[in-house]
């Protein structure tokens, strides 16, 4: 008998398809409708400690590349409701999913993700994000934290502290070197998983009839097909550098891509972006591909995780 179902950071997934974080908007209703697509796990949007408004519109397109609609580009900024109004959405989310949910947080400082870190001590998720990695608001902000392995692994080690046995997990971001290096801090300093990648970019594309900026913000992170040989090489580089398990994502749309994804390393796959163009049943019909890849080829879902790295 197939089985799909897998354990990541102590936490049973039905099968390996998650919702990324940010895909989905409202908490908790849009996040919902991925668990009643087949979604394995929920992954929340990113919580800031403020509410915030977001980037000007149009913050979400599509990029088409030789009339082909190959990828998203994004410049939603953090738009949320911030830690204090967050906390009880979440909690409602984590109630009513039947699939184990990962709350993601993302601080502008240390202490920003500290203070994060103890609220996230009363929503008590199965696993804690930290979004190292966000492309979208670093006009704001600075460079993301998540840009070199001594910050990185610094954040890890103060919330780690903070939640005590939660497991903590750190998504990392394709646009800066040695993505194995900061892999490897993170790890060092007591990161339980690793998730790669966020956006590649930032990106922009021009509408040559208004010969402006599509996009509000202009610029935005760039996701969907077009980036998966990125995430793949990304994934290869994290599965070389350490030991804990890879959430991969970044362009995974069909189940052989999903295959590639696990074979660089991945335990668990993302599918974001191509929920815009499939629907959320996309997780359904991966689960569904997948069940019969494995049987067709005699192995099992372990079995394929780093499989290109032994051949
Ligand atoms: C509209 C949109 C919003 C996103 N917001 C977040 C976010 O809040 N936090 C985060 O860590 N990643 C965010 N991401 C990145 C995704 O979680 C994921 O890493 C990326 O899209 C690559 O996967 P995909 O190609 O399957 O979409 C966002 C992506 C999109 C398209």
């Amino acid at each position: 008998m197939v089985s799909l179902a897998t354990d990541y950071c102590g936490a049973t997934f039905p099968n390996p398809f998650i919702l990324p974080s940010g895909i989905a908007q409202n908490i908790p209703e849009d996040h919902l409708r991925a668990e009643a697509g087949g979604a394995g796990g929920i992954t929340a949007k990113s919580l800031t400690p403020e509410p915030r408004e977001g980037n000007p519109m149009p913050r979400v397109i599509q990029v088409r590349i030789d009339g082909k609609p190959l990828g998203i580009m994004n410049s939603v900024g953090l738009k949320g409701p911030g830690l204090l109004k967050g906390i009880p959405l979440l909690k409602d989310l984590i109630k009513r999913s039947r699939v184990p949910v990962i709350v993601s947080i993302f601080g502008a400082s240390i202490s920003d993700f500290q203070i994060l870190a103890e609220g996230m001590t009363a929503v008590k998720p199965r696993i804690l994000e930290l979004n190292l990695s966000c492309p979208n608001v670093s006009s704001e902000f600075g460079e993301p934290l998540g840009m070199g392995a001594k910050t990185a692994g610094t954040v890890v080690a103060a919330v780690k502290k903070i939640v005590g046995k939660m497991p903590v997990i750190a998504k990392l971001s394709p646009n800066y070197p040695g993505i194995g290096e900061i892999a490897r801090s993170c790890e060092a300093e007591g990161a339980d998983g690793i998730v790669a990648i966020n956006t590649v970019g930032p990106g922009m594309v021009i509408d040559i009839r208004k010969r402006k900026p599509v996009l509000g913000a202009k610029s935005g992170g760039v996701s969907g097909s077009i980036i998966k040989p990125v995430a793949i090489r990304c994934v290869w580089d994290v599965y070389e550098a350490v030991k804990i398990p890879i959430i991969g994502m970044g362009g995974v749309t069909t189940v052989e891509d999903a295959v590639e994804m696990m074979m660089a390393g991945a335990t668990l796959v993302g599918v974001g972006s191509a929920t815009y163009v499939k629907g959320m049943t996309v997780y359904s019909e991966l689960a569904e591909g997948m069940t019969q890849y494995l049987r067709e080829n005699k192995i099992t879902l372990s079995e394929l995780v780093g499989w290109a790295h032994r051949a």
